[in-house]
């Protein structure tokens, strides 16, 4: 027996917290009975489920995609605003999938797809402290106390954020690219975060999560996941995930089968007083 929100994500209905929302909007129903309650427990051999009166049964094969979402799609399996929705991105795929965690509708970039309920369970639970990366470009004074503040952590909905990795990248024609790494996943963190030292998020972009890059994959597009990508992912929560791993995910087989590159001396980056690190030559460090 499994709660019915598990048996949803495990049929690629919605992630379990979707499927959540779809028990309570009463479009499911269990042996004809429509089932509203969300503790209540599915017999998968033995209990015809539907969503909107279309039987659901377990995914038989998993599947594992990334897309590079663009501005302007919603990150949920249907909207009651009509807007568009990131399915429309991957209706080539004929398996039902959804997305793992959300990207806000302007916001571009890696979002991970899938119908293995537990995968998703794993990378979108605040224990597992998953990694992701971001490239912000906000209007707004930058100066190395903001930086810093960033990096401590800001009170954002009455709750200081966690460490976070923050380095300037450079200027825009509006004001600076930062790359920001957070480990959690709270409601439009990486705005609200911006906003807690007086900037607005012009554009944002998610490039990595763990562990995996969104790299060259065209905006809009979307690539099935490699075996060693889903292996690592698989590794989240267990502690076992190895830096060959990582760096297979992130650079390519390539990189994984040669030598493991010794770690270079860290360069002290100069700060340059407009809150863009330099290194001795004067160059922008990333
Ligand atoms: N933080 C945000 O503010 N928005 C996102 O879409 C993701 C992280």
């Amino acid at each position: 027996m499994v709660r019915l929100q598990k048996y949803l994500a495990d049929c690629g209905v919605a992630s379990r917290r979707g499927s959540e929302e779809i028990i309570k909007s009463g479009r499911v129903a269990i042996n004809g009975e429509t089932a509203t309650e969300m503790g209540v427990k599915v017999d998968e051999d033995n209990d015809l489920v539907t969503v909107d009166g279309s039987e659901v049964r377990p995914a038989k094969k998993h599947v594992y995609i990334m897309l590079n979402k663009p501005a302007g799609f919603v990150t949920t399996v249907s909207d009651d605003k009509e807007r568009d929705t990131v399915m429309e991105l991957v209706s080539d795929i004929s398996d039902r999938i959804y997305p793992v965690g959300r990207l806000d509708y302007d916001t571009e970039g890696l979002l991970l797809m899938t119908n293995d309920g537990d995968l998703t369970y794993k990378i979108t639970h605040p224990k597992n402290n998953v990694e992701k990366t971001y490239i912000a470009e906000v209007t707004g004074k930058i100066d190395m106390s903001t930086i810093t503040r960033l990096r401590r952590g800001v009170v954002i909905d009455g709750v200081k954020t966690s460490p976070a990795e923050v380095n300037v990248i450079g200027a825009t024609q509006l004001g600076t690219r930062i790359e920001i790494t957070i480990h959690e996943g709270r409601n439009r963190q990486v705005r609200k975060m911006f906003e807690s030292v007086g900037c607005i998020v012009k554009r944002l972009k998610r490039t990595r999560e763990a562990g995996l890059t969104l790299g060259h994959l065209p905006l809009g597009k979307w690539r099935r996941l490699s075996e060693s990508e889903i292996n690592m992912l698989k590794k989240i929560g267990t502690g076992k995930v190895s830096s060959k791993e990582k760096s297979r995910s992130m650079y390519g087989e390539k990189a994984a089968k040669g030598k493991p590159a010794k770690p270079r001396p860290k360069k002290k980056p100069r700060y340059s007083g407009n809150g863009i690190n330099k290194n001795k030559s004067g160059r922008k460090t990333p």
